[in-house]
């Protein structure tokens, strides 16, 4: 979490930080600020709250300069102010830092640095690198042998860019564990947290690996290694459709990410799929000899990824015939999993960059596991560290809502499983068609849901003083349950449980009163009966039934005060439609309670911190 910028080029900096910062702020908006060299000097300016406050700050008190660093940050030592916000300067405002990360051992060094004198002004673990900085520039008087020292003390986690008073044509950096891209234009070089912050001004770019640090001027970059070597590298050009970052019309992300969902499905359907119906994964690069020997399978993630994962595993089980097991990545990674050379460990990571799920990937490959990831993010930590990856084709998702990320998640999954099951030869021909040709169909019924948008707005509208919901689901959708009970608690700051519809008797029904909205997700496919018993039981203490059913039953709608009904299709496909009537739930709840859709409070999309 956090977002940095840095540039150092022709153009004023300040609006250039800014524009990177806003399209930087779904990894933190709680404070935000920039350092600059203006006229000589480092000038900090920020503020708490969003980069529309900092922008307001800027407006009346301006800076200039061409080179200059910026940073929007989500909280993790010291409360959201504006002495936390970051830039942090050394001891004579010499030096400035932006910093995305933990630095673990700054009780240490902090400690240390005060005896010889330093004066600290925030509770943030960041400001101790300037501090260290500026201590070993007095020893060597030159900045690299300065970084290489500070990096040599710190544990943790780190992406940080420092400004230097002495050198106006310099910005450094140093990366370990957070990530950083570096990126050129005409006469212009950047350093971002994610490539979207530089795009399109940045024609090529470079992701800065663990370990790395350097220095840019305006049109070169210097890259050295741990041990100070310098590190050839290669640029690739910037490939990303600037278009793709705006909300395209929409009120919100969310909003707008909701609607893409048919068009990525449709997308994800002709790139996985041939026209023989061969299913192909051609980024994944594990070979099938290995995939055959495959005996079982573990996956980590992460919230929505997390309850991907549960799906995934109902599809492995169901096509490739594949024990599995699903774990949350902040478990996994400390629970010392038995697995062997013929477990596949599969980590789903929308972001790429989750520190518990990249943790359980080290554990993984300790044990000598291959791991397989489902990024959407293909230049990620969690891709480059995996043995293999399949790319989720869901573009970049702003919200921090995950909402078109899942149901890609979902679509990858099941690809796989049958990709899985076609070298494992357990589907015949004929299944698979029929599988295949029930997968065509998809998009247009995600669509035709998504057309009744308005039917949930009242929902929203009617349920608006509901301070607590329950969601039912069983098999496939079970994990829908969950899913929608997250996506209410995340934006609109509703409370809500998901249960599996079989566990409610066992003690969750106490929560049933007339005072209590219960969403079951009750298509027509295995345990349908089941949740029509589960609807009776809350019906019989008074809940108030909202449920999600399909076209042609008259059951559930007949027991229910609200409605919804999705299109007929397979038992497998259920979930990723039913989600849709829930992620649009959230999101107009969300509005009729007055929270931010696309920045709910103390969340930030992408967790890079345990
Ligand atoms: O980037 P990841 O998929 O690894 O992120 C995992 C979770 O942090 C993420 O899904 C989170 O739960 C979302 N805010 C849910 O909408």
């Amino acid at each position: 979490m956090c977002g940095i910028v840095a540039y150092l080029g022709p153009k004023s900096v300040d609006s250039v930080l800014l524009v990177g910062l806003t399209r930087l702020e779904y990894r933190g908006y709680d404070s935000a600020g920039i350092a600059v060299l203006d006229n000589g000097e480092i000038t900090v300016r920020k503020e708490k709250g969003k980069i529309k406050d900092l922008e307001d700050l800027l407006l009346t008190h301006p800076v200039e300069g061409t080179i200059g660093i910026g940073h929007t940050r989500w909280a993790t030592h010291g409360e959201p102010n504006r002495q936390n916000a970051h830039p942090h300067v050394d001891n004579h405002g010499k030096v400035a830092v932006v910093h995305n990360g933990i630095i673990e051992n700054h009780h240490t060094i902090r400690q240390e640095l005060i005896e010889k004198g330093h004066v600290f002004h925030s509770e943030t673990d960041t400001e101790v690198i300037p501090h260290l900085f500026e201590d070993y520039y007095k020893k060597h008087k030159d900045s690299a042998k300065a970084l290489q020292e500070t990096i040599a003390r710190l544990d943790g986690r780190y992406a940080f860019v420092v400004l230097v008073e002495q050198e106006p044509d310099r910005l450094y950096f140093a990366r370990s564990g957070s990530p950083l891209v570096y990126g050129r234009g005409r006469g212009e070089s950047f350093l971002a947290s994610d490539v979207s912050a530089i795009v399109p001004a940045a024609k090529e770019h470079l992701h800065i690996d663990n370990d790395q640090w350097g220095w840019i001027t305006k049109d070169s970059l210097e890259l050295r290694s741990k041990t100070g070597e310098a590190v050839p590298f290669e640029m690739s050009r910037t490939q990303i459709d600037v278009k793709a970052l705006d909300r395209a019309g929409y009120d919100h992300f969310m909003l707008k990410e909701i609607h893409e969902q048919p068009g990525i499905v449709r997308r994800i359907i002709q790139s996985r799929m041939d026209d023989e119906g061969i299913v192909r994964f051609p980024e994944m690069n594990l070979p099938n000899d290995f995939l055959n020997r495959v005996t079982r399978c573990m996956i980590t993630s992460a919230g929505t990824s997390w309850h991907a994962g549960i799906v995934g595993k109902f599809y492995l089980e169901q096509f490739a015939r594949l024990s599995t097991e699903v774990d949350i990545s902040s478990e996994f990674r400390y629970r010392n999993p038995i697995a062997d050379g013929e477990t596949l460990v599969m980590a789903i990571s929308q972001s790429g960059e989750t520190a518990d799920t990249l943790a359980g990937i080290h554990q993984a490959k300790a044990k000598f596991c291959r791991v397989l990831s489902f990024v959407n993010v293909t230049t990620s930590s969690i891709a480059r560290e995996s043995n293999a990856f399949i790319d989720l084709m869901a573009g970049p998702e702003i919200g921090v809502a995950s909402t078109k990320a899942y149901t890609a998640q979902l679509m990858n999954l099941l690809f796989y499983a049958l990709f899985t099951a076609g070298i494992k030869w357990l589907v015949s021909k004929e299944e698979r068609e029929q599988i295949l040709h029930e997968i065509r169909l998809l998009p247009e019924k995600m669509e035709q849901i998504l057309a009744r948008a308005d039917e949930i707005k009242k929902w929203a509208s009617e349920l608006r003083d509901s301070k607590d919901f329950v969601f039912l689901g069983r098999s496939f959708n079970h994990p829908t349950a969950l899913e929608g009970a997250l996506k209410l608690k995340e934006i609109a700051y509703v409370h809500a449980s998901g249960y599996a519809g079989g566990e409610f008797k066992h003690g969750p029904i106490a929560l049933i009163s007339d005072q209590m909205p219960v969403i079951c997700i009750a298509p027509q496919c295995d345990l349908y009966e089941k949740m029509v018993s589960n609807i009776e039981e809350v019906r019989s203490r008074k809940g108030r039934i909202i449920s999600i059913y399909t076209e042609g039953d008259t059951i559930v709608p007949s027991k229910s005060d609200y409605s919804f009904a999705i299109p007929q299709c397979a038992d497998y496909l259920t979930p990723i439609l039913t989600v849709l009537p829930l992620q649009l739930f959230a999101y107009y709840s969300a509005l009729e309670r007055g929270c931010e859709p696309d920045q709910p409070r103390n969340l930030a999309k992408s967790v890079t911190v345990e």
